[in-house]
């Protein structure tokens, strides 16, 4: 079964703009959990524009919900998740000023680095993703440094699909990489960017085992509601 990752980053980002406490994360990761989200993605950025360390906190103590928290390999941000023990951690690259994550991992920069910080989550039994670019030498070597799981960054397929381009190519690199990765027993997830649109495309991937979708959730709620937009994607990801 597929497994749906529901990210609330943007529920802080509402709540920061009034600096007050309303809407608080903590209420949407359990209501979220509540309507149909397998886990709850949060991402702890070293600017702290979104998450603060007492939301991760206080979300990776909810009983019963599933917590994937992001962080980059900044070591005091890798200390504060080693202390605060989410059941997940994705490991992303982080920019100051960018808007959002723009692509994956420097796996070959970083694999050292990276090798030590997924060895020390090992050690606490923390499931380590990397995120990564859909590309076959980053799944070799994501196996090569130990992660139990990649999530192919999804961006660059999102964007062909919104702005109506061929993304046949994009869709074969994926599945490419999807494929590889299941065969090296490493597990598959993909995030960023997705809408509805692209999540069905993606959904017919069998190998990829968990979404990761946050903006176009917490945006198309707005208009239809946290629930309702958890139940569609939960079923378009079950097709
Ligand atoms: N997965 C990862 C690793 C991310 O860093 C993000 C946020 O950029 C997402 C998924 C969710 O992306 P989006 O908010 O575009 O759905």
């Amino acid at each position: 079964m597929k497994r749906l990752g529901v990210n609330i980053d943007h529920v802080a980002t509402i709540r920061n703009a009034r600096g007050e406490l309303h809407p608080d994360p903590l209420i949407a990761a359990k209501f979220a959990k509540k309507v149909g989200a397998d886990s709850i993605t949060i991402h702890l950025r070293e600017d702290r524009r979104h998450i603060k360390d007492l939301d991760a906190k206080n979300i990776c103590k909810i009983k019963n919900i599933l917590v994937n928290l992001e962080i980059s390999t900044n070591s005091s941000i890798v200390n504060k998740a080693l202390k605060i023990s989410p059941d997940f951690i994705c490991i992303v690259p982080e920019k100051r000023r960018e808007v959002t994550t723009e692509g994956g991992l420097d796996l070959k920069k970083n694999k050292i680095k990276l090798k030590k910080i997924i060895s020390k989550f090992k050690k606490k039994k923390i499931r380590t993703s990397l995120f990564i670019n859909p590309t076959v030498s980053d799944v070799l070597i994501s196996r090569e440094i130990g992660t139990e799981c990649i999530e192919i960054h999804t961006g660059r397929l999102a964007n062909l699909v919104k702005s109506k381009k061929k993304y046949s190519k994009e869709i074969k690199k994926i599945l490419k990489c999807s494929t590889i990765a299941k065969k090296l027993g490493i597990e598959v997830h993909a995030g960023h960017g997705l809408d509805y649109k692209t999540t069905k495309i993606l959904s017919k991937i069998n190998e990829i085992q968990e979404f990761n979708i946050g903006h176009y959730i917490i945006g198309e709620s707005i208009f239809f509601g946290l629930s309702r937009v958890i139940k569609n994607f939960k079923s378009i990801i079950k097709k």
